[in-house]
């Protein structure tokens, strides 16, 4: 009997993959599958075969054309590949088989230009092409995760039912993540966590900048644990103890939850804390590069995301800061005795942050879309990230309602709960950060967010001195404060003995 025609299809069968498809499955979907190893497809369905209740909805298939060919059109073929030139060839590989009116949907982390150059060729070849983000890991993928899709609307109806289906969901009136799934009972009702982005490299670009909010969210959260650890003397289980406090306020996050976990965590090699025998070298994958070097060049002032970068990179620096701590000196550390008192300022630093960080992920969003001509929902992208994803966090809905309150807000900063919180805290925060600038601790994350919060509502800044060097050495003119914008002069600066100007 020839097997019934699966209703989607799924290249790449590594963790995430597998996942994706038990998801889709699990959700009522027949789903066709292939790996370009044919024994990982033979593991996984037999694997599934014993342990997965939707497994009969699983199709493995050793050759691309089967593969193909047992997709109903116009087909849906997701893949989940590694990013870069394992798609460019996979795409290719696939190309022979597809049918004008195809979708193809790329979950990979992609680099949001080559989703726009993608969907461009195949579009001239007749087919659809989706760059959708995905966000929440293996667990997410499994059981919800955050989905960021760009492309055409008319592919987007067409993936649309799947994809909310699979999404992690929230509940319609709190804006909380619905409890998870278990296999073969997907969650009911709720909010999907995904929404039509914007066209081709739109859901990417998104997607890339959720990565670049999670590099500073998370090294926000690491800066207040060394704080407490040093300033404070805290050991790993007290600090843990704060950080489950903290998820029940304001600061309630997915990051901020594990963060609690993973401190309490015993080290299963011996005595101590887990934590303190990981190595304080952290690795990257490329996308808070982009989201730093996409904001550099859109002239975007994503400072604290930038350091969040920088400060990844001068951690795996690690054989020379051994060196260097052996020569350079700092301060002698004191103690703060005030416990309590601190634990608090640190929480008001770390919040003021968090809303900095985000302000300047928002305002990078804004910038970009001008730059590639999407227009983008800032309520729903906040939406959307509420649940499922690994930034997901209470804080979100208080963005979605910043963009409701005014869709046209400049910078998140100056939404009223917003503005609200950083005049609250920000006598502390600078407190934190002076404190820490004092001890020789490195706080880059909570500094550089605190330099954009004094910069951005600062009327007037020294950059008339920079211009007025420009102009000197480089002829390079200047606006007047006393003239219209757009106006431009020029001095022949009378500086005896000066150079010629270079021009
Ligand atoms: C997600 C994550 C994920 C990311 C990893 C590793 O949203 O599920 O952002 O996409 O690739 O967390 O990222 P780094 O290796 O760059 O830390």
């Amino acid at each position: 009997m020839k097997a019934e025609l699966a209703d989607i299809g799924l290249v790449g069968l590594g963790v995430m993959g597998q996942n994706l498809a038990l998801n889709i499955a699990d959700h009522g979907y027949s789903i066709a599958v292939y790996n370009r190893h044919p024994e990982k497809t033979q593991e996984f369905i037999e694997q599934c075969r014993h342990n997965e209740p939707a497994h009969e909805r699983l199709q493995g298939h050793e050759s691309l054309e089967a593969f193909v060919h047992g997709i109903r059109r116009p087909r849906k073929v997701v893949l989940l590949v590694k990013a870069g030139e394992a798609t460019d060839a996979t795409i290719s590989e696939l190309l022979p088989y597809l049918d004008a009116d195809d979708i193809l949907v790329d979950c990979g982390n992609a680099h949001w230009l080559d989703t726009i150059r993608r969907e461009k060729a195949l579009a001239g070849q007749g087919l659809r092409f989706i760059g959708s983000g995905i966000s929440g890991g293996e667990t997410g993928a499994r059981f919800g995760p955050s989905l960021m899709p760009g492309g055409s609307l008319e592919a987007w109806t067409a993936l649309e039912p799947i994809w909310k289906a699979i999404a992690a969901k929230v509940d319609a009136q709190t804006g909380l993540p619905l409890p998870g799934a278990v296999p073969g009972k997907p969650v009911a009702g709720g909010v999907p966590c995904t929404v039509p982005i914007g066209p081709d490299g739109a859901g990417h670009y998104v997607k890339m900048v959720h990565n670049g909010i999670e590099y500073i969210d998370m090294q926000l959260i690491s800066e207040a644990y060394w704080l407490m650890k040093n300033l404070l003397g805290m050991e790993a289980d007290a600090m843990a103890r704060i950080f489950q406090e903290w998820n029940r306020g304001p600061l309630s996050s997915y990051l901020i939850e594990i963060t609690g976990d993973i401190l309490q965590q015993p080290d299963p090699e011996g005595e101590g804390y887990l934590v303190d025998r990981v190595l304080d070298a952290a690795g990257q994958k490329g996308t808070g590069i982009w989201t730093a070097a996409s904001a550099l060049e859109l002239g975007s002032p994503a400072n604290a995301i930038a350091e969040a970068v920088f400060a990844r990179s001068l951690s795996a620096l690690k054989e020379e800061r051994l060196v260097a701590s052996g020569l350079l000196q700092g301060p002698i550390l004191q103690r703060e005795t005030d416990r309590e008192e601190w634990i608090s300022a640190i929480h008001e630093a770390l919040y003021c942050s968090k809303i900095c960080a985000y302000a300047q992920g928002f305002q990078l969003m804004a910038q970009a879309q001008k730059s590639y001509g999407w227009k983008l929902d800032f309520g729903a992208i906040a939406q959307i990230w509420r649940g499922g994803c690994i930034i997901r966090a209470h804080f979100l809905q208080k963005i979605t309602d910043a963009y409701e309150l005014d869709p046209d807000l400049k910078n998140l900063m100056l939404d009223p709960y917003f503005r609200d919180a950083l005049h609250q805290g920000q006598i502390r925060w600078r407190e934190v950060v002076a404190l820490a600038v004092r001890n020789g601790i490195p706080t880059p994350a909570f500094s550089s967010a605190l330099a954009y919060f004094d910069g951005y509502r600062s009327a007037v800044l020294p950059a008339n001195l920079i211009q007025a060097q420009r102009d000197y050495f480089g002829a390079h003119s200047y606006e007047r404060t006393d003239q219209p914008r757009g106006k431009f002069f020029h001095l022949d600066w009378p500086a005896p003995g000066r150079p010629q100007a270079e021009v």
